[in-house]
């Protein structure tokens, strides 16, 4: 500890106060005791047992930045650390713990800055990353087995040649569909902040999105009941809303069949004072509630084997939910296991048009 060090006066500690104030990042001031002078309103929301003259240590419980306070008030320079927490939340803030020498009093102030969400940032992408890699290399090991065993042992195997070639025509289609589905959730998410302005009716993209659909639900056998008014205008891009209704259509005529049976799948289109709403219900199997939350993340998927055997990417309920961000709407899911899912989407309506 310096020795000879004058406390400082209340109108000092008051400007510092002021100033602190004044900063958009959590700022602690201790005298050369490390005790609190000031700690602004963001600090005390970091640390809510922060007072005024309370020993710093009692209140954070971060060996590194007590150990950089001690070095600072014994005469060191500045110092920067890295405080991290796990619980309740995962934190991460760099630390500058720095002397400040007012005409003879030292006060030690901590600036705090948030990497907490730089970092969980930096994850997703590594995470996506991986996520992406594995699912495209997959259906590309296996390409490159039977292009191995069509080159080798099956070289001259008609009935090897008519059972394998079909099967590497559909790993090689998985594979372009998945870059396909990047492709486009890259170009919705560039296009973020920007509102689709066109007039578009849903009635219309249902009907496209049934006509598209249509081959699926009688190869699948499934029932599907619609209601719906002749227009339905809402502001929106047409391309996107034909993608959201065919991605909910599609799972539940996919993931929503009665067990050993078909699908039943209502959808139900309804014009709102303010919006359009689209549900799709089915009487399937259901999503387990713990799944529900994290079902519109990439790659996510409540039952990864079902939908690989499908042929799923666990990118459309990603790519819905971005599209219906864009459009300043909302998706509410709905599922009862046992009983059924039901997905709802609402995208403001045209005014001019209604
Ligand atoms: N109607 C539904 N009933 C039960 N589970 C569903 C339903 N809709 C979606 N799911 C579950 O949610 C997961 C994510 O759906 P999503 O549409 O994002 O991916 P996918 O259908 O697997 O792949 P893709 O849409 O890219 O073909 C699915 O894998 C499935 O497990
Ligand atoms: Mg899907």
């Amino acid at each position: 500890m310096i020795s000879g060090m004058r406390p400082l006066e209340p109108s000092e500690r008051a400007a510092f106060a002021v100033m602190a104030q004044a900063m958009n990042a959590p700022v602690i001031a201790l005298d050369a005791q490390a005790r609190v002078l000031v700690a602004n309103s963001q600090a005390q929301a970091l640390m809510p047992a922060l007072r005024e003259n309370v020993l710093l240590a009692m209140v954070l419980r971060a060996p590194d930045v007590i150990d950089a306070i001690a070095c600072v008030a014994g005469g060191a320079e500045a110092q920067q650390v890295a405080w991290s927490e796990r619980f309740p939340h995962e934190l991460l803030f760099d630390v500058r713990v720095a002397p400040a020498n007012l005409s003879g009093a030292l006060v030690i102030v901590l600036s705090f800055l948030d990497l907490s969400e730089p970092r969980r940032l930096e994850r997703m992408r590594s995470d996506f990353i991986a996520n992406a890699s594995h699912e495209l290399r997959t259906p590309l090991a296996s390409l490159l087995g039977f292009v191995e065993t069509l080159q080798g042992p099956a070289r001259d195997d008609p009935a090897a040649h008519a059972q394998f070639l079909p099967i590497m025509a559909d790993q090689a289609r998985r594979m372009s569909r998945l870059i396909d589905d990047l492709l486009s959730l890259s170009r919705i998410e560039q296009t973020q902040h920007v509102r689709p302005s066109a007039r578009v009716d849903m009635a219309d993209i249902l009907r496209r999105a049934m006509d598209e659909l249509s081959p699926l639900a009688q190869e699948e056998r499934a029932v599907v009941t619609i209601n719906a008014p002749q227009n339905a205008w809402v502001v929106g891009d047409p391309d996107e809303l034909i993608r959201v209704v065919e991605n909910l259509i599609e799972n539940a005529i996919k993931y929503g069949a009665k067990p050993g049976g078909s699908a039943h799948v209502t959808i139900d289109l309804a014009l709102g004072d303010h919006d359009v709403e689209l549900s799709v219900q089915d009487e399937g199997p259901g999503i387990e509630p713990e799944h529900l939350p994290r079902l519109t993340e990439r790659f996510y998927r409540a039952d990864a084997k079902s939908s690989r055997a499908k042929g799923g990417t666990g990118l459309g309920l990603a790519i819905v939910k971005h599209i219906v961000v864009r459009h300043s709407g909302r998706l509410v899911i709905e599922s009862e296991p046992g009983l059924g899912t039901k997905f709802a989407v609402r995208i403001p309506k045209n005014k001019s048009g209604a």
